[in-house]
């Protein structure tokens, strides 16, 4: 059975004290449903912060990047040993770090190698542009993203995939709950070729892009898809906390 995981992914939001605001108004209430994996992913410099917020309860944290080395002379950079006692995930290969920070699918790879040889569990995301999308090449940049992204890796499902399609990313377009699970399908289908099927089927695999609490049951009550990777609707107590409680009520009756 693999466990339902919802994710929020603050990206470059909330000032440390937002931050601390913003999980206080959602502590009990996340805390309370237990049947869903809860996952918050603030900026970094809240990380410590919150981490002390959510001590003796059952949410977790996660990065929103690291980089591949341990330490040394990479100005600006955070690496897998800091986040190590404070984090249990690591998002790596987002959209954002591709498109904006030119991160490239061998980077990527380090950082999933690196990850995974930590202890992290990385959260890979991968996902098709608007442009791919409607040339009918999702498929072909799926597959490709998936086996550059863990080339040389064993199997294990110490590992969480996100797609997120990057036209249902912030534009309030989601994927189709169908959709999503036909892609989500095909990523089960390539992690059966790369390693086995048993992985295959071990293995976690969100959606993510314009997540709600009035869309998230249309996805989780499809079979393949495990949870969600949230941006925006994580900013909002009221809104996260409806995502988890519905998926755990979902979930909790099929
Ligand atoms: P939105 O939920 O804001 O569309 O962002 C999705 C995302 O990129 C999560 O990583």
């Amino acid at each position: 059975m693999r466990k339902p995981l919802i994710a929020g992914n603050w990206k470059m939001n909330t000032k440390l004290e937002e931050a601390e605001n913003l999980v206080r108004a959602m502590l009990a209430e996340l805390d309370s449903i237990e049947s869903v994996e809860k996952v918050l992913c603030p900026p970094f410099i809240s990380l410590a912060a919150v981490k002390g917020l959510i001590k003796d309860t059952s949410i977790k944290l996660g990065a929103q990047n690291m980089y591949f080395e341990d330490k040394g002379a990479y100005t600006g950079e955070i690496s897998p040993p800091m986040l190590i006692g404070l984090c249990d995930f690591v998002i790596l290969g987002h959209s954002e770090r591709r498109q904006y920070f030119a991160e490239t699918d061998e980077l990527i790879n380090k950082k999933v190698k690196k990850a995974l040889e930590s202890g992290l569990t990385p959260i890979l995301c991968v996902g098709e542009s608007p442009e791919e999308n409607e040339a009918g090449r999702t498929e072909e940049k799926i597959t490709m993203q998936i086996n550059a992204g863990l080339a040389g890796i064993s199997p294990t499902s110490q590992l969480i995939i996100a797609y997120e399609p990057i036209w249902a990313i912030g534009t309030g377009k989601a994927a189709t709950g169908k959709q999503a699970n036909a892609t989500i399908s095909l990523i089960r289908g390539i992690l059966a070729n790369l390693w086995n099927k048993e992985t295959a089927k071990a293995v976690r695999i969100l959606y993510g892009g314009s997540v709600t609490s009035s869309n998230i049951d249309e996805f989780i009550s499809e079979p393949d898809i495990d949870g969600a990777l949230v941006g925006g609707a994580s900013l909002k107590a009221d809104e996260f906390v409806g995502i988890v409680r519905q998926t755990s009520d979902l979930k909790s009756t099929r």
